[in-house]
């Protein structure tokens, strides 16, 4: 894994650029990202492009010895361009157009932020697009973060209104498919059809679901717009999209896909401790595509300034940080960023450097990391090739997007339902590799699919070809349960595996009672499925109970997870009771269990077993790994 930094020359004097990448180079940094935000630099006036100090530090980065990953500043586009055109400012849910002075205050749709981004993009490569310093690029920067891909102006009614209109056809398609009978919602012509506007409840999920899919289309055929115009001018680099790894604004995988390779911001304070950051990474590259290449663009170096309580960093997490992302197959990593500035809204936010320009612990941790990295690269490169897993998780942002318009159970998400199934997967020693719905699901021994939620003939072939191949598939909670408008399914769930499955959901519910999984005393967690079964027990193919629920509530003894044949279904959530389902599964399916403390992560790279402690922040199983030696 190569390290990095992100750099922003126009934020410091120059007089201190040389300084800089020099020092990145000599703690070991190969990489360094800039431009990103520098858009009112690079065009400080109308038609007035000021390339030159770009230039200079570009040459000043290669001198250095560092590739350059140039990113296209489309997510803070300068006031004049919003003062001569106010349309292309992103209009809020409650009519408010969003103000300059800050970033991703667009609109996804508006031609001439569109037209102009495509402008700037052509600009940069015109002139750096064969620079032999120029290494990767970076399109935009976290594309619908801070919630920018929806937005209600005139533009993005009209667009939606033609969006949903090639999709559906007929007026009377689109009413029967989003069952607008509810509440008298039936469009009587096209112009009824608006956007999700607030009203005095909340709208159809159909329509806030086909908003979201509109939004993330809006996003993703902008940022195609922009690779367009760089892969014709810079061939033979990899050009890549930061998405923030957490957001579900947008649909990662198909920014992602196209490319080839995906690119996250990894912040370990803005989600919940190791395991979440371990899904993530997993996530990160199965957004990939196939090819399964991902980088870290931006990595938490210490403190940061955003969270509830931006807490301490301690001595040897940045490097435990970027060892996690190394095991989980990360390519590169940059450290967010390398000094932070003395203004804007940041200042609170760690660097690799403190303000002062002063080596921080960050800087420390990633010379020690870059000394690591290079000897195991030198010594036992397979160590750093994450293997194909056996084991493959579904995950789709459409399920992500109906769960969070109707979770049921307030602050539900799709990754609380998720990531549990990636931690039991990992407590018991074993990769997860996580799949999207257009992947061939052929190649995997387990394919889990924890909260499939939306039904459809293309899902149910995927999964049934998986079975066909010899793959043991696990549905988990609230799986197939909804059409792809997000409306309830009124066949026997599973829906379309009911069937096979010689069993189907009597309940589904968000838990409040005190419900546990018996064998053991796991906590059920917050969904949980009531499972009845259908073929009697002399079928030629019977059902195997695995789980029932426990507990003083009326559920005690109901069925909490079955198996038939190649086909389990788990009704349960949490990561405790995945682990215990799950053991026998696995070890059925001739994996080799071998569970791991809580806190710990363990990996199997090239004959060898490498311990990641998240607790000790300790590293171990290798001699180049052992800090000391460091
Ligand atoms: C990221 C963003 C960076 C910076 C960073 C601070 O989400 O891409 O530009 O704001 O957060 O942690």
């Amino acid at each position: 894994m190569k390290l990095g930094a992100c750099w922003y020359p126009e934020q410091h004097p120059e007089s201190r650029w040389g300084d800089d990448v020099r020092r990145m180079s000599a703690a070991g940094l190969t990489l360094v990202r800039l431009g990103e935000f520098a858009w009112a630099a690079l065009e400080p006036a109308p038609g007035e492009m000021d390339l030159a100090w770009l230039a200079r530090a570009i040459d000043m980065a290669a001198e250095a010895g560092l590739g350059v990953v140039l990113g296209t500043p489309s997510a803070a586009p300068p006031r004049w361009l919003i003062r001569s055109h106010p349309e292309i400012r992103l209009v809020d849910v409650d009519g408010s157009p969003r103000a300059a002075g800050s970033r991703r205050m667009t609109c996804p749709t508006a031609p001439v932020y569109r037209e102009s981004s495509a402008r700037m993009a052509r600009a940069l490569v015109e002139r750096f697009g064969h620079h032999p310093g120029v290494v990767a690029w970076q399109i935009d920067n976290e594309p619908g973060n801070h919630d920018s891909a929806r937005c209600w102006c005139p533009a993005c009614e009209t667009a939606f209104r033609a969006w949903v209109a090639a999709r559906y056809g007929e007026l009377a398609r689109l009413n029967d498919a989003w069952g607008t009978a509810f509440w008298s919602g039936q469009y009587g012509s096209w112009d009824e059809l608006e956007l999700p506007r607030r009203s005095s409840t909340v709208q159809s999920p159909s329509l806030l679901l086909a908003h979201r899919r509109f939004a993330s289309h809006q996003v993703v055929s902008g940022l195609a717009e922009q690779r367009a115009i760089i892969a014709a001018g810079s061939a033979g680099r990899d050009i890549l999209v930061n998405t923030y790894w957490d957001d579900t604004f947008v649909d990662a995988r198909d920014v992602h896909e196209p490319a080839g390779i995906a690119a996250i911001d990894a912040y370990p304070h803005g989600v919940d401790g190791p395991e979440a950051n371990a899904y993530l990474l997993d996530l990160a590259r199965g957004s990939a595509g196939p090819s399964g290449r991902a980088w870290v663009m931006e990595q938490q170096p210490g403190p940061i300034n955003w969270t509830a309580l931006n807490p301490p960093v301690p001595p040897g997490q940045v490097r435990a940080w970027g060892w996690q992302a190394a095991l989980h197959g990360m390519e590169a990593s940059l450290f967010f960023s390398w000094r932070p500035t003395r203004s804007g809204q940041e200042q609170y936010h760690s660097g690799l450097v403190r303000h002062d320009g002063t080596d921080d612990r960050g800087l420390i941790e990633a010379a020690v990391l870059a000394r690591e990295l290079r000897a195991v690269a030198d010594s036992a490169p397979e160590m750093l090739a994450r293997p194909r897993a056996r084991i493959a998780i579904l995950h789709a942002y459409e399920d992500a997007w109906a769960i969070e318009i109707d979770p049921h159970q307030a602050g539900l998400t799709h990754r609380s339902l998720v990531q549990p199934v990636h931690a039991a997967v990992h407590r018991l020693g074993l990769d997860a590799d996580i799949l999207g719905p257009r992947d061939d699901l052929t190649g995997h021994t387990v394919v889990i699919a924890p909260a499939l939620h939306l039904m459809s003939e293309d899902r149910l072939r995927r999964l049934r070809e998986a079975i066909a191949a010899g793959a043991l598939v696990i549905l988990g909670p609230r799986s197939l349960v909804k059409d792809l408008d997000d409306c309830w399914l009124e066949t026997p769930l599973p829906g379309g595996l009911a069937a096979t499955l010689g069993a189907h959901v009597v309940e589904s519910l968000s838990q409040t009672l005190p419900v546990t999984v018996v064998p053991g005393d796991a906590a059920a967690g917050p969904w949980t499925d009531v499972l009845e079964v259908d073929v009697a027990d002399d079928d030629p193919e019977p059902v195997e109970v695995l789980a029932r629920y426990g507990g003083p509530s009326y559920l005690a003894g109901s069925i909490a997870a079955l198996r038939r044949g190649d086909l389990a279904y788990v009704g349960a959530s949490s990561a405790e009771a995945w682990s215990t389902i799950l053991a026998p599964l696995l070890i059925g399916r001739g994996l080799a269990v071998l569970p791991a403390r809580v806190g710990v992560e363990r990996f199997e790279r090239g004959g060898r077993r490498i311990v990641l402690d998240h607790v000790a922040l300790t590293i171990k199983g290798s001699p180049e790994l052992d800090p000391g030696a460091a």
